[in-house]
């Protein structure tokens, strides 16, 4: 089975640059690359901030850091990710991107490298077709902050082989994390559940049950959530939860997964949440 020491990150936004913190943390090697410098050192600069913070709080030394640092490459050159054995994409959420990267990747890495994307929304099977490589590609979902999260969702394709299976699994353990095996499907497992609640929230909210304070009291105190699903809404943005209603609803065919009409009005008004400065509550 491969055995994985060095890392190809594609992309070194929020996602790209946790994933190679908790790489490197654990002792593997990174290549973390952007499409220019700038956003390369916003990602290093990043990783340097979020050690500081680790050093603040000491649950590491300025050694750690220092040493953690030392085994993250940035770059804007695929070419320096041959010497990955996995290459885990996590560039912008954008099918026809993500096709041309994994088109580039498959071109130029070696036979036998793996590689992993960690869209949130995007068909596994689909994006491992357009690879001539489809045994060896797989979905890691990483959660963020991905330093701080402890679940990797592992979705196989449908072509995914049971070696490449067990080797990211194993690779996702050696990071301390805990994985979980998915088949692909819209949404995976966890966003399939949760994001449904919180637009079952929004029907409630919406029929006038309770007051907004109240619906996440309850789920709050009742299910020991540690938020309640409409301030997780303004948090996570209206509209992104809305798009991903609208996903489930065209791809299972289902009304199960209708959006509530009062979520579309909300989004169409802008009360987006936090980023907005309203949304069910006011920032
Ligand atoms: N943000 C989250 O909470 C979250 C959680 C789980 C999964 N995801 C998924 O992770 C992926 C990345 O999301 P993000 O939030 O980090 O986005 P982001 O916008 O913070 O970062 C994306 C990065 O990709 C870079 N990029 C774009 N095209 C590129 C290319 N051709 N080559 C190399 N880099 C390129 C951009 O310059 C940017 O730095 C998406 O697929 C998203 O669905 C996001």
């Amino acid at each position: 089975m491969t055995t994985i020491e060095t890392v190809g990150i594609i992309g070194a936004g929020t996602m790209g640059n946790g994933i190679a913190q908790a790489c490197a943390s654990s002792g593997l090697r990174v290549v973390m690359v952007d499409i220019n410098e700038a956003a390369v050192q916003k990602g290093v600069a990043t990783i340097a901030g979020s050690l500081d913070r680790l050093i603040k709080k000491e649950k590491i030394t300025t050694a750690d850091k220092d040493a953690t640092l030392a085994r993250i490459q940035g770059s804007t050159h695929y070419d320096d990710l041959k010497a990955a054995q996995l290459v885990i994409e996590a560039a912008t959420e954008n099918l026809e991107l993500k096709i041309k990267i994994l088109r580039q990747l498959d071109g130029l890495l070696p036979a036998e490298t793996l590689i992993a994307t960690n869209t949130s929304s995007i068909s596994i099977t689909q994006l491992a077709a357009v690879t001539s490589r489809a045994d060896r590609f797989i979905g890691m979902h990483f959660f963020n902050p991905v330093p701080m999260m402890a679940l990797v969702e592992i979705i196989r394709g449908l072509q995914t082989s049971d070696t490449t299976h067990d080797a990211v699994r194993n690779m996702a353990l050696a990071l301390g994390k805990t994985p979980i095996t998915v088949k692909n499907a819209p949404g995976f497992v966890v966003n399939r559940i949760l994001v449904p609640m919180i637009n079952e929230a929004f029907f409630v909210l919406a029929e006038g049950l309770a007051t907004p304070e109240d619906i996440d009291a309850g789920m709050k105190l009742g299910c020991n959530h540690p938020i309640g699903p409409l301030a997780l809404a303004d948090m996570i943005g209206l509209d992104v939860c809305l798009a991903v209603m609208n996903v489930y609803f065209a791809e299972f065919n289902d009304s199960k997964y209708r959006p509530c009409p009062l979520l579309k009005e909300m989004v169409a008004a802008g009360f987006l949440g936090r980023k907005s400065g309203r949304g069910v509550y006011a920032y």
